[in-house]
């Protein structure tokens, strides 16, 4: 089954917005299979955002990320890549859809609260750089036979 590499930022931490997040991807169905509180070093947020490295904002991007306790999780699903991304909203919260997480809960893109993976290989990367195999739980959630119907 498909998975996703999603943070919760230090902003959404410290504006204590974990569980509102968590519950979004939970309600919806999703299977939350990683999860851990974690303050990165600057070097590890650099690796992690290694694609926006010749951007303006790089260097403060990656100091806002190593400011404080980052949850990282890894979700499951049919489809959580996208839909996860759809949940999470537009980059720039002056631009996401009321009902999204950007949308409703935060305001400027420099702070936008979550991160989430914004493909498949991105989605391995991050989940393998963010976490050892052995921190990925697998199991069968009660709800997955109403989720899913039985094929
Ligand atoms: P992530 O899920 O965090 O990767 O966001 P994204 O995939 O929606 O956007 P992208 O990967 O392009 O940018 C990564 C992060 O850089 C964003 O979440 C923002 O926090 C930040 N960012 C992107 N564009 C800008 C910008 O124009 N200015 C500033 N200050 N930050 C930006
Ligand atoms: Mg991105």
């Amino acid at each position: 089954m498909e998975r996703t590499f999603i943070a919760i930022k230090p902003d959404g931490v410290q504006r204590g917005l974990i569980s509102e997040i968590v519950s979004r991807f939970e309600r919806k169905g999703f299977k939350l299979v990683a999860i851990k509180i974690v303050v990165p070093s600057k070097g590890f947020a650099e690796k992690h955002y290694h694609d926006l490295k010749e951007r303006p904002f790089f260097n403060g991007l990656c100091d806002f990320l190593s400011s404080g306790p980052v949850i990282a999780m890894v979700w499951e699903g049919e489809g959580v890549i996208k839909y996860g991304r759809k949940l999470i909203g537009a980059t720039d919260p002056q631009k996401s859809e009321p009902g999204t997480i950007r949308g409703d809960l935060a305001v400027v893109v420099g702070r936008n609260i979550i991160h989430g993976s914004d493909g498949p290989e991105t989605a391995k990367d991050e989940i393998n750089l963010w976490f050892k195999p052995d921190e990925l739980v697998s199991y069968t959630s009660n709800s997955e036979k109403w989720l899913y119907g039985d094929n």
